[in-house]
């Protein structure tokens, strides 16, 4: 079997090595230069645990990084894998990415036998009504017999390789041979294949998925937040709910946050007729997305009016710690460093796994790979992730000595060594709208 795949990120290219990992010949092309030109350095431009390693097995035998299909080969299907953000500024869904990919390179290579499969994650309908009669006009087909699926990613970042041969695969095709060919490469990574009944729902699979995550940690958010308004910690109150009480499984409080989290319930909703349902998720995902202002709310609170000599070390930037990843996308760590930076506040920004580099970029505030190091003079420390290193966190005399009036905001509750350091004053978001 050989497949081509249009867009390398982190879907595509996970997958692309997965595929060839698993007998499968693969081409990929990808407009990003960056991208193309650490693959010719058999790396990926993200962390991502064993990538790695198999693109160096992979590069150049079974997986081909190329600018263009090669014309003379024969493919039996070609992957569209890539991004559908959210239009600048707005709650719906751009899709001129996946019109780009069927513009400028599946049209230069369709013959109408191939099939085409849309495996971003899109609004529902997308696949029928945006994907189906492109392909149609330009092979003069019937739309009943061009061959388009619906096969939607659901790894999570950091465990993605592993999940691509261990998660059930979405299938739906838009006929039965469509569906066959689908099914028959899916099954090269996995056995465990759903066919599920219609293209809408394989999209609504993918958009349910993320938005029940989403919906989970709002109400965990909304409890926590809830417990503060009788002056009871949140974080205390959710555990003990869940503690040896197997029906209830209520999420911790944190940031909902990343890629897909920020606008798959948005993706949802898209097209959807005004409900109620609509107004549930909406307010879900609204009151995720407020902790951030309640963050800048305990930074006010605590640090005072922005100025020269107050500075705030904020770390954890990549948009969630475990499992450990570098990715910076719709980080809400990004945001609240953006909403203080606006506000005038002297930043510093510091991660375990994401790139300096990347950071400096975001031009928001100094870099600083010690952690420690950055607390030296700064009135505020903000811990953002969960990444496991938290755990392991001392005492320094950095954060014993040199600070009086030294506050820190350890959002998830994993700093518990420094919680015995008299002189600085420790909240998390299970308190940090009470605590002193
Ligand atoms: N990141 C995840 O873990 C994840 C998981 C599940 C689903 N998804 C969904 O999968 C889709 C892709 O997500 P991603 O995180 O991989 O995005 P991404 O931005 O990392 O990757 C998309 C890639 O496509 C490339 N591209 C865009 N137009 C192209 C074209 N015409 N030809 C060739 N390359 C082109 C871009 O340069 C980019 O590298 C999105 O719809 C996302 O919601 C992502």
């Amino acid at each position: 079997m050989r497949i081509g795949i249009i867009g390398l990120g982190y879907v595509g290219l996970t997958l692309a090595i997965a595929a060839a990992d698993n007998g499968i010949d693969v081409y990929g092309v990808e407009v990003n230069q960056h991208i193309k030109d650490c693959l010719a350095q058999n790396k990926a431009h993200f962390f991502e645990p064993r990538l790695d390693s198999l693109i160096k097995r992979h590069n150049g035998k079974e997986f081909h990084c190329v600018e263009e299909f090669p014309k003379d080969l024969k493919f039996d299907a070609f992957i569209i894998t890539v991004g559908t953000p959210l239009k600048k500024g707005e709650k719906t869904p751009n899709f001129e990415y996946i019109k780009s990919a069927l513009r400028d390179t599946i049209s230069k290579i369709y013959d109408g036998n191939q099939l085409i499969i849309l495996r971003s994650t899109v609004s529902v309908g997308t696949t029928r009504k945006v994907v189906i009669p492109f392909l149609a006009d330009l092979c003069h087909k019937p739309e009943s017999e061009v061959r388009v699926a619906m096969c939607p990613e659901r790894t999570v970042e950091g465990k993605a390789v592993e999940e691509l041969t261990h998660l059930p695969q979405i299938v739906s095709g838009s006929n039965p041979e469509a569906t066959e060919i689908a099914v028959d490469l899916f099954r090269h990574l996995t056995p465990y294949v759903i066919t599920v009944d219609s293209l809408e729902e394989a999209e609504l699979v993918k958009l349910y998925c993320n938005t029940y995550r989403d919906m989970t940690f709002a109400l965990g958010n909304a409890f926590c937040m809830a417990a503060q308004t009788y002056g009871v910690d949140g974080m205390k109150a959710i555990k003990h709910a869940n503690q040896g009480y197997a029906r209830s499984n209520i999420a911790l409080p944190g940031y909902v946050a990343g890629p897909c989290l920020e606008k798959d319930a948005y993706i949802l909703i898209n097209n959807m007729p005004e409900c109620d349902s609509k107004d549930f998720i909406v307010a879900g995902r609204k009151f995720n997305e407020s902790l951030e202002d309640l963050t800048l709310e305990w930074v006010k609170r605590k640090v005072g009016e922005p100025s020269e000599d107050k500075c705030i070390v904020l770390s954890g930037m990549a948009f969630k710690g475990q499992p450990e990843t570098n990715d910076l996308r719709g980080s809400s760590s990004v945001y609240i460093a953006q909403k203080l930076h606006k506000l005038g506040y002297k930043l510093i920004l510091h991660d375990f796994v994401a790139l300096e580099s990347e950071m400096k970029e975001l031009g928001l505030g100094e870099v600083c790979s010690d952690i420690y190091e950055a607390c030296r003079d700064a009135s505020a420390l903000l811990v953002l992730n969960n990444h496991k290193k938290y755990f392991d966190l001392q005492e320094d005399e950095v954060l014993t000595k040199s600070h009086n009036d030294f506050a820190i905001l350890d959002t998830w509750g994993v700093c518990q060594n420094l919680y015995s350091i008299e002189n600085v004053d420790i909240a998390t978001l299970g308190n940090f709208m009470i605590s002193r």
